[in-house]
């Protein structure tokens, strides 16, 4: 496995090796677990060469803090993907991608302002200046991005539609811990105790399933929310049933385009996203 730092050195290698045929790109941010390595290993599978890239975008943090404490594990991340067949990882330094201040301003058809949007300003036009950096950059075939980022992955389909880019987009489902935890790398932050009670969070998406045919879309949402409360150190910022392509909000529990329950919990300082399917 390859590791290149700059932007030059990636494309001339990739120009090489697009002759030779498929080249997929599984983004990161680092941190590495076996929900990123499941992206590495399909883009393995599916492309003629793997390249993985691993950088904490500054512009998709409204947060300083969240920017400074986010996990850095290059070394470790590095054996893991060349364990899983990488062929080339890039990892730029911040100057290396923003030589200048990207100015740039992505709106995304209003699948920006629910969900995550109002409380992260800034953050999904930061990940749309990073991602489409590195798709130009590496001008893949395919690109990979899980689906526990629902909202992101959705706005990530809208742009590359229209940026007019011709990279297939291909969400791969959420790894999870045995008992049930959305793999994150911010389950790093936790700490033991809340490690143990976040579990919590899944049992009452599934039990959730259990209700559809039973409770209206807004009845839904208040039970998953006054369940999971029910563990006095989570606090539910939202709990939204939409529309698994428009986002907008669901109407009924079972819609053509798919019907996704997404969550985000703080516990202990550390926000924690998940979803679920209804339909
Ligand atoms: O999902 C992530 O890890 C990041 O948002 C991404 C897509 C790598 C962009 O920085």
């Amino acid at each position: 496995m390859r590791i290149i730092r700059t932007v030059s050195e990636l494309k001339n290698e990739i120009e090489i090796l697009k002759e030779e045929g498929l080249v997929g790109l599984v983004p990161t941010m680092g941190a590495l677990h076996v929900g990123h390595i499941s992206l590495v290993e399909s883009c393995r599978a599916e492309n003629d060469t793997c390249v993985a890239s691993i950088f904490v975008n500054p512009t998709q943090f409204n947060d300083k803090k969240d920017l400074e404490n986010y996990p850095r594990t290059e070394e470790r991340d590095c054996a893991l993907l060349e364990a899983a067949g990488c062929d080339i990882v890039f990892i730029p330094s911040a100057e290396e991608m923003y030589p200048m201040s990207d100015t740039r301003q992505f709106t995304f058809g209003g699948l920006e302002d629910v969900m995550e949007g109002p409380s992260r300003p800034g953050h999904f036009n930061g990940v749309a200046q990073i991602v489409s950096k590195l798709f130009y950059s590496v001008n893949p075939d395919k690109a990979y991005f899980g689906e526990k980022d629902f909202q992101q992955l959705a706005i990530i389909r809208k742009m590359t539609l229209d940026l007019d880019l011709p990279i297939e987009i291909i969400g791969c489902p959420i790894k999870r811990a045995e008992n049930g935890l959305a793999l994150s790398s911010r389950n790093n932050l936790l700490s033991e105790s809340d490690i143990s009670k976040a579990p919590h969070i899944y049992r009452v998406l599934m039990d959730s399933l259990t209700k559809v045919g039973e409770l209206s879309v807004k009845e839904m949402e208040s039970w998953v929310i006054s369940e999971i409360e029910k563990c006095i150190d989570m606090k539910v910022e939202y709990y939204t049933i939409s529309n698994s392509t428009t986002l907008k909000a669901a109407e009924s529990l079972n819609e053509d385009g798919g019907v996704q329950g997404c969550i985000t919990v703080k516990i202990g300082g550390i926000r924690l996203i998940d979803n679920i399917k209804y339909s």
